[in-house]
């Protein structure tokens, strides 16, 4: 199994903030933002890259992540629709994936869970696999269908997610699959070809040998491709906002940073995305609700 946070009750909510010496301000601020809209199942909330330090205070790059993490929370919950899950895809830490990250990172999205949104997690570069495992181990199932590495399939209404593990050394920036989990996705997808596939990766393919971001992406394109049930990668880590075509007809969706951005130009936020039998609907939901692009909405059909 994958980290999963199942929903939080209120109570189960109180008594871990208060173990964990979270006080007062922070259920407050928890309980502020709950939702009251109904659950839709073919909506899923998808976040990336939220880099939280142990301190909320924290700042990069102009940016306190803490506070976008909290907007973003505050933004999924006052939708129209409430998601039926949330993603959320790597680098959860600042840099190096401490302990205390973690322990900051688990307040600030308790709120999805008290919303009784159920969250899964992913692993980017700036995580560190054992200690998120520690941190989270109230919460995460020991049984992995990859020894050592952070996989999950979870199945939807309309489609199969298949979240995937590239983070290869913390704080080191290449990704890598490698060939066990590679067999697992390729095992996972012919068990589940009936449905829509869609795949998850924190490292972005490059499609380009002289840019290499995951290291084997070849490997892992050879088993997308062919496999007509395939029908997005998704994937962080570049902290762009993009949406394009492979040429075999699989959309190749970049989600933006929670946190901080490279490039002035990029924004900071989420994407909601609805499945619809046939494709998918991609709106962008930015921090700063004045940007360009707040509200871009992109529609996608799946390739044949
Ligand atoms: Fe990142």
């Amino acid at each position: 199994m994958p980290i999963f946070l199942p929903p939080l009750s209120r109570r189960a909510f109180l008594g871990r903030s208060l173990l964990a010496g979270a006080g007062l301000l922070v259920r407050g601020r928890g309980f502020a933002a709950e939702s009251t809209a109904p659950v839709d199942p073919h909506t899923w909330a998808l976040l990336s890259d939220t880099h939280i330090a142990a301190d909320r205070a924290k700042v990069n790059r102009n940016v306190v992540m803490a506070a976008h993490l909290e907007a973003v929370v505050r933004d999924v919950l006052a939708q129209s629709r409430r998601p039926t899950g949330a993603l959320i895809n790597g680098d959860l830490a600042l840099n190096t994936g401490e302990a205390a990250d973690y322990a900051t990172f688990t307040d600030l999205i308790a709120p999805l869970r008290t919303a009784q949104i159920p969250l899964h997690l992913a692993l980017g570069n700036h995580d560190h696999r054992e200690r998120f495992w520690a941190a989270l181990r109230d919460d995460a199932t020991a049984k992995r269908p990859v020894v050592d590495r952070q996989v999950a399939f979870v199945p939807a209404a309309r489609a199969n997610w298949f979240i995937l593990d590239t983070l290869d050394k913390t704080n080191s920036t290449p990704g890598l699959l490698g060939e066990a989990q590679l067999a697992w996705l390729a095992r996972e997808l012919d068990a589940h070809a009936d449905k829509p596939a869609l795949v998850v990766t924190h490292h972005n393919p490059t499609l380009d040998p002289a840019k290499v971001s995951i290291i084997d992406e070849a490997a892992l394109y050879a088993v997308l491709r062919p496999r007509r049930q395939v029908k997005a990668h998704f994937f962080g880590h570049s902290h762009v906002w993009s949406v394009v075509p492979d040429e075999s007809g699989l959309h190749r969706i970049n989600l933006p940073a929670v946190a901080y951005v490279f490039e002035a130009t990029q924004p900071s936020g989420w994407v909601s995305a609805q499945l619809a039998p046939r494709g998918m609907t991609l709106q962008l939901r930015c921090v700063d609700p004045s940007h360009r692009l707040h509200g871009e909405t992109k529609e996608l059909t799946w390739r044949a």
